[in-house]
């Protein structure tokens, strides 16, 4: 039987349904980029190798260059757009500027998703696992070393907001 060149997909963007025409021959890519418009993900390599192009797929960071839009269907799908927090820099995008991890940027949106998939699973990951998570996110410019310091830092303020919230549940278990 000959498969169809192009479909109806739907799947969750950011949060919210979306129903997009797609062909076979797109890739995710260029379904969040082309189509949607969603350019805060960049192309870099094309074949999956400098994770520049990485969205948040079921939670997991994945190379949307080489992964087929047709495989968008049912999943729930975090671009770049998605990370800020009710209009506001989430806490490691702002851990990235303030520990000067961005230079040009490139790569910072596909690290910006590495790094939220990471500390959602590990939030207080050791320097080892740090760069272990992003041994497929390519940087030019930094050389590493502050952005594992911004993961650093957005770890540690996690676990100031953890330790203050423990801590006012206990004042009012109390009161
Ligand atoms: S552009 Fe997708 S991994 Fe490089
Ligand atoms: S900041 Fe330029 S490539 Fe990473």
């Amino acid at each position: 039987m000959k498969e169809e060149s192009s479909r109806t997909i739907s799947f969750t963007l950011n949060g919210e349904p979306k129903t997009a025409a797609a062909e076979r021959s797109w890739t995710l890519l260029y379904l969040l980029r082309d189509v949607l418009g969603l350019t805060g993900t960049k192309y870099g390599c094309g074949t999956g190798d400098c994770g520049s192009c990485r969205v948040l797929i079921d939670g997991e960071p994945k190379p949307s260059c080489i992964i087929p839009a047709f495989k968008a269907e049912g999943c729930s799908i975090v671009t770049i757009e998605g990370i800020e927090q009710a209009g506001r820099l989430s806490i490691i995008q702002q851990s990235f500027i303030d520990a000067g991890a961005v230079q040009c940027g490139f790569c910072t949106p596909g690290m910006i998703i590495t790094g939220t998939a990471l500390l959602a699973s590990t939030v207080h990951p050791t320097e080892q696992e740090i760069r272990n998570a992003f041994s497929k996110n390519l940087c030019r410019c930094t050389g590493y070393v502050n952005i594992v310091k911004a993961v650093e830092l957005a770890s540690q303020r996690i676990r100031k907001i953890q330790e203050e919230s423990e801590f006012l549940s206990e004042v009012r278990n109390e009161a």
